[in-house]
């Protein structure tokens, strides 16, 4: 049964274009020092919408990940692996009209993280974003088609069976950019029964 949603759930943030700045979108260079981040670049793409499929326009997205050796800037990271002075590993668009948004970055690096023994998180990019008020910030990570480390890995095994491929990206030859980048395609769903898994 449907449930009318209170004034809450209709009002909240709007944000503004003049929140994002120019190449926010671009992890390859927004943080660019001397030269070009090292690794993979990669087009990540898609859409949000809510259970009924309808976008969710003029929402800010924002994503961080470890660069491509899979080393994050943050002091907690003692991972012996290098930084990389042009990667920061942060970034932040605006969803469009029709819900879609787009970045370009470098395939995050796996990274052992000590939960376990030969602990190792498969390759992920973070996502936070708001829906159509403050009190839907969605928080969740997307991982990579293929990626072996996913069946050991117990923050993917802790989601629901039936909805772990909601936080699998696709390859998508048509957001892959001829002879610059690969392209995956990531669609998030904020409410309903198929909504996009997130971290409570
Ligand atoms: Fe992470």
């Amino acid at each position: 049964m449907p449930i009318k949603h209170t004034l809450s759930e209709l009002t909240g943030p709007v944000f503004g274009d003049d929140v994002v700045r120019l190449n926010d979108q671009d992890l390859t260079k927004n943080a660019k020092v001397n030269g070009e981040p090292l690794g993979e670049r990669i087009i990540i793409a898609g859409r949000v919408t809510d259970e009924l499929g309808r976008p969710i326009s003029h929402t800010l997205i924002e994503i961080w990940q470890a660069n491509a050796a899979g080393r994050y800037v943050h002091k907690a990271d003692q991972h012996q692996a290098p930084l990389d002075p042009n990667f920061l590993g942060g970034g932040r668009c605006m969803t469009d009209s029709n819900g879609c948004y787009k970045f370009y970055t470098i395939k995050p690096g796996a990274y052992p993280w000590g939960n376990h023994f030969n602990a190792w998180r498969p390759n992920h990019i973070h996502f936070s974003l708001f829906g159509r008020n403050i009190t839907n910030r969605l928080a969740t990570q997307m991982y990579f088609p293929g990626d072996p480390l996913l069946e050991y890995d117990p923050v993917f095994k802790g989601v629901p069976v039936a909805a772990r491929s909601l936080l699998i990206s696709s390859f998508n030859v048509d957001y892959t950019e001829e002879g610059f980048a690969l392209g995956y395609e990531f669609n998030i769903v904020l409410r309903g029964k198929n909504h996009t898994p997130f971290e409570k």
